[in-house]
């Protein structure tokens, strides 16, 4: 916890006044949120888009004002987490079941800052079950097409239910063992009818900050 924390407090250098900030989803993100809103209790005058219904409450709460994502031609940096980061920045996300807006968000953002702790730096890709947004509609036979792409697909479940996001889709978790090629797999998984994205994040990255468990941080450099 600790080493997330500094990572995601060390995130908060890159923001001005005047920004407007993407705020990512999970444990990590949750103690960059925590520090912005200590800032603009402080006086920093910054607006926000959330990834998640969870981030848009904890934001709230502390006094970040939130806009719709309608209102915004262009994020200025967000900050976020993630499950994986490999050696070129590409990122396994969604363990959280909030990669769609987050990629939304992404894509939308001039600049991308991950926050980790140092145990989500990977070589390569894969050890974490990638998470895969489909919709209700067909689910069964969507996830047979996933399992016919090379992995074992788990369906997310909460309470015996199926988990749902907060779109109203469902998860489906998938090992493909070590990933080769993500950017290959982004898309044949995305090429599925029913899916509607897949937690690789590929070539999105500007800067990844890693908290240590010896109490350091540092920003990585390619
Ligand atoms: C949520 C995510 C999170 O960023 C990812 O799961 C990392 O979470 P945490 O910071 O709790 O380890 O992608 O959808």
């Amino acid at each position: 916890m600790e080493a997330k924390r500094i990572a995601a407090e060390k995130a908060a250098d890159y923001i001005q006044d005047g920004m407007i900030v993407g705020l990512g989803t999970g444990s990590t993100a949750y103690w960059a949120i925590r520090k912005l809103g200590e800032l603009v209790n402080n006086g920093l005058a910054i607006t926000a888009v959330a990834t998640s219904v969870q981030s848009q409450s904890l934001a709230e709460e502390l006094g970040i004002r939130i806009i719709p994502f309608s209102a915004v031609q262009a994020i200025d940096l967000t900050i976020d987490g993630a499950d994986e980061v490999d050696r070129d920045w590409n990122l396994i996300k969604g363990g959280g079941g909030a990669l769609l807006r987050e990629k939304i968000v992404a894509a939308s953002s001039k600049r991308l800052l991950i926050v980790v702790d140092e145990s989500k730096i990977v070589s390569r890709l894969g050890q974490f079950r990638l998470p895969v947004e489909i919709v209700p509609f067909g689910h069964e036979l969507t996830v047979r097409k996933l399992g016919a792409l090379g992995c074992d697909p788990k369906p997310r479940m909460v309470d015996h239910n199926r988990y749902v996001t907060d779109n109203g889709n469902n998860i489906v978790d998938c090992n493909f063992g070590m990933i080769e090629r993500p950017g290959e797999l982004h898309n044949a998984i995305n090429a599925i009818p029913g899916v509607v994205d897949n937690g690789l994040f590929i070539g999105m990255t500007d800067k990844v900050i890693v908290g240590y468990r010896d109490g350091s941080v540092q920003e990585l450099r390619k």
